[in-house]
């Protein structure tokens, strides 16, 4: 008898029964009529960064399209917290799957605020803090300056005992520095990355192809920059890693693993394809049985080599 395959993973305290999860801010099933497969099968859902008051988000154009991967410029439009806690988040809690709650703020204050409120929800299994999203107007990014970044995480570790995990940017010389920075003020885990700061000349026009000027690039090719990271964030600290970047595929998310990614996020892929989170878990499936491989274990940090392992 063949022993069975297991896709079950830990994000520190967190037990997801799979390590797929939808990308903050590219998953939104509460405004639509019915989701488009059947999201119980997820690890986890990580909802839309939300804000203490309530904003509009950029001006439009928001989004571009480039070769090899999306631009855009959203703005996190947010309902603010009073509504987000009752009109948004009951559409997920009845869901009994586990839900990472997003927090994005323009200073330390906003963070623990939100934190605090969201400590109390016991269906909210943990917080994300956005500290990385290229198109909202920070005086200073927190993800690109360490010791805002450390106030922030601090502020929010203050007010809540749930895991935190600390969403980090490719838009700086070292984004291990930046998770050892997050791990040393009281982050259980990184998630990296953001989408890298980018923007796109409409040619005829002579205009920018988005409306706020900058915007941020996921899809494909930002898949390399994230590897790269994750694998810089697990030389760096000792916490786990949540990869997130490009992914389309069971091979991507595979790739992630190896270089020592726990679980994984997914966001522009499900753009053109709304199955496609389905289908990778279909996929890894598959490429465990192929490949003789019964538990998660096996592969994460697998690139790294044995002494890796050890220490996740
Ligand atoms: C339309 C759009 C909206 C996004 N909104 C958020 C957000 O609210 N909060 C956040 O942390 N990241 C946000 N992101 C970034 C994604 O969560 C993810 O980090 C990034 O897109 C890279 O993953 P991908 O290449 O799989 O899309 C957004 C990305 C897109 C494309």
């Amino acid at each position: 008898m063949t022993a069975a395959i297991s896709l079950a993973t830990q994000v520190g305290t967190v037990s997801l029964a799979n390590p797929i999860m939808p990308a903050s801010g590219t998953f939104d099933y509460h405004s639509s009529p019915r989701p488009p497969f059947d999201i119980h099968r997820l690890g986890a859902l990580v909802l839309k960064s939300i804000t203490w008051n309530p904003q509009k988000g950029n001006p439009p154009p928001r989004l571009a399209e480039t070769p090899s991967g999306l631009i855009n410029s959203i703005g996190i439009p947010s309902p603010g917290m009073e509504r987000f806690l009752g009109e948004v988040l009951p559409h997920y809690t009845v869901l009994n799957i586990p839900l990472v709650a997003s927090v994005a703020g323009y200073t330390p204050d906003e963070y623990a605020r939100i934190a605090a409120e969201l400590n109390s929800i016991a269906a909210v299994t943990a917080v994300e803090l956005n500290l990385s999203c290229p198109n909202i107007a920070y005086h200073h990014m927190p993800a690109q300056d360490p010791a805002l970044l450390k106030e922030c995480v601090a502020a929010a570790r203050s007010e809540t005992t749930k895991p935190l995990w600390a969403k980090l940017s490719p838009d700086v010389p070292s984004v291990g520095a930046m998770a050892a920075a997050a791990e040393a003020s009281g982050a259980d885990a990184c998630t990296v990355i953001n989408t890298a700061q980018a923007m796109m000349v409409n040619i005829e026009t002579g205009r920018l192809m988005i409306g706020a000027g900058m915007g941020g690039l996921s899809g494909p090719a930002l898949l390399p920059i994230a590897l790269a990271a994750v694998w810089d964030v697990t030389l760096h600290t000792r916490i786990p890693v949540i990869g997130v970047g490009g992914i389309r595929s069971a091979d991507d998310v595979i790739a992630f693993l190896m270089a020592g990614a726990s679980a994984v996020q997914i966001g522009t892929a499900s753009f053109y394809n709304p199955s496609v989170m389905v289908q990778i878990l279909q996929d890894l499936n598959t490429f465990m049985a192929r490949k003789h491989f019964h538990s998660l274990t096996e592969i994460i940090g697998m690139a790294h080599g044995a002494e890796i392992q050890e220490v996740r």
